[in-house]
């Protein structure tokens, strides 16, 4: 009798071997541990963890969490990873692992729970309709809710102060560590002034002037965002070297700089606006300067960067016209606008810098 094995049949493709049964399982009802771990961060678990030990009950008692679930939402914690135990059942003490310590306390600097809070908070629900975004190419965010049409996207999130201050967080703690190696690996010595164009708070800036104690920068953002650049700038003790300003980088020109940097910028537009934002950096750069864009840069083949492509699908859920791009891309577009030479500079994780000098 012909014994039947539960293998897939392959025809003679090439098969990716780590997808078994179990990753299939894992990827797909990967929501179970994210809806787990992001539930940590807004209960503030790790921040409380981080000044003592607790034992269940007293996690209960401080959170306000039910009995019901509270010893299956701890140790499912402690099974992923992200919490140590010492002992069993109800005398068992909880803590921090050395990593949530670092990255998870929010009284640490290295905090990166921000982008984690938003998702939480936001993107969590979007997401949740990505077949209609993909069906319908909509945006699923606070646009497809607003009463009346928006034209951009950051000003109904920006009335919300709150959600203002969170978002402006969230990217930092995306962008930091890509930041931090910008400022430390690209050749700064033929340059003196930098315009970080779509700033934020300043994280790039503050990078650049702690690393470059040439370097003069401006951070420009829209109105909303000056006071809280200002505010972050000002904590670095960088209030001389980078100017936090506010303007609309599609109403007025950009202020004349040797570099020009745009992070995270291009992706949220369609392919005219990212041609024309380019256009606008490479009118106020004097010959040899560089426009830096800093994204989560598509390999060109398009089929390793898993994060890069999955940004592509928030832009989808969060902007009209906005996705994320390869390399060769970024390199048509910038000869395009009149750049003549362009590099690829790898920086953290699955971010890398587009460079074009003019
Ligand atoms: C996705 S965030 C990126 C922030 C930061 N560059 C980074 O890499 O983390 C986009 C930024 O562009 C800013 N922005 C959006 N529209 C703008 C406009 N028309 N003029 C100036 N800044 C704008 C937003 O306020 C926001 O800070």
């Amino acid at each position: 009798m012909e014994t039947t094995t539960l293998q897939p049949k392959t025809n003679g493709k090439q098969t990716a071997p780590h997808l078994t049964p179990e990753h299939i399982m894992q990827i797909g009802m990967g929501f179970w541990a994210s809806k787990t771990l992001l539930a940590a961060i807004k209960f503030e678990l790790f921040t409380i963890l981080a000044s003592s030990k607790l034992t269940g009950e007293e996690i209960k008692n401080k959170i306000g969490l039910h009995a019901r679930s509270l010893y299956d939402f701890l140790d499912t914690l402690v099974a992923l990873g992200f919490l140590q135990k010492e002992g069993l059942g109800e005398t068992a003490e909880y803590c921090n692992t050395p990593e949530t310590d670092f990255f998870l306390d929010k009284n640490k600097p290295p905090y990166i729970g921000g982008i984690l809070e938003m998702g939480n908070d936001r993107l969590y629900k979007y997401w949740g309709d990505l077949e209609e975004a993909l069906t319908t190419g909509e945006p699923q965010n606070e646009i497809k809710y607003a009463a009346t049409a928006i034209e951009n996207p950051f000003d109904e999130l920006y009335k919300n102060p709150d959600k203002l201050r969170g978002f402006l967080n969230a990217m930092t703690g995306v962008q930091m560590g890509a930041f931090m190696s910008f400022a430390k690996q690209f050749d700064f010595s033929n340059y003196k002034t930098l315009t970080d164009a779509g700033g934020s708070i300043g994280a790039l800036s503050t990078q650049v002037a702690l690393n470059q104690p040439h370097m003069h920068c401006t951070t420009l953002d829209l109105p909303p965002v000056q006071p809280l650049a200002e505010e972050f700038i000002s904590k670095h003790h960088l209030s001389g070297r980078i100017k936090a300003k506010s303007g609309d980088f599609f109403k007025e020109a950009l202020p004349h700089s040797d570099v020009i940097v745009m992070g995270n910028i291009l992706h949220d537009w369609d392919e005219k606006d990212k041609l024309y934002l380019m256009k606008q950096a490479y009118d106020a750069l004097p010959e040899g300067g560089a426009f830096v864009c800093i994204e989560s840069i598509i390999d060109n083949e398009r089929s390793k960067n898993a994060f890069g492509l999955m940004m592509s699908l928030n832009m989808l859920i969060e902007t009209k016209g906005g996705f994320d791009f390869t390399f060769n891309d970024f390199d048509e577009w910038a000869h395009q606008v009149g750049f003549t030479k362009t590099e690829w500079l790898p920086l953290a994780g699955p971010t890398s810098a587009a460079i074009a000098y003019k």
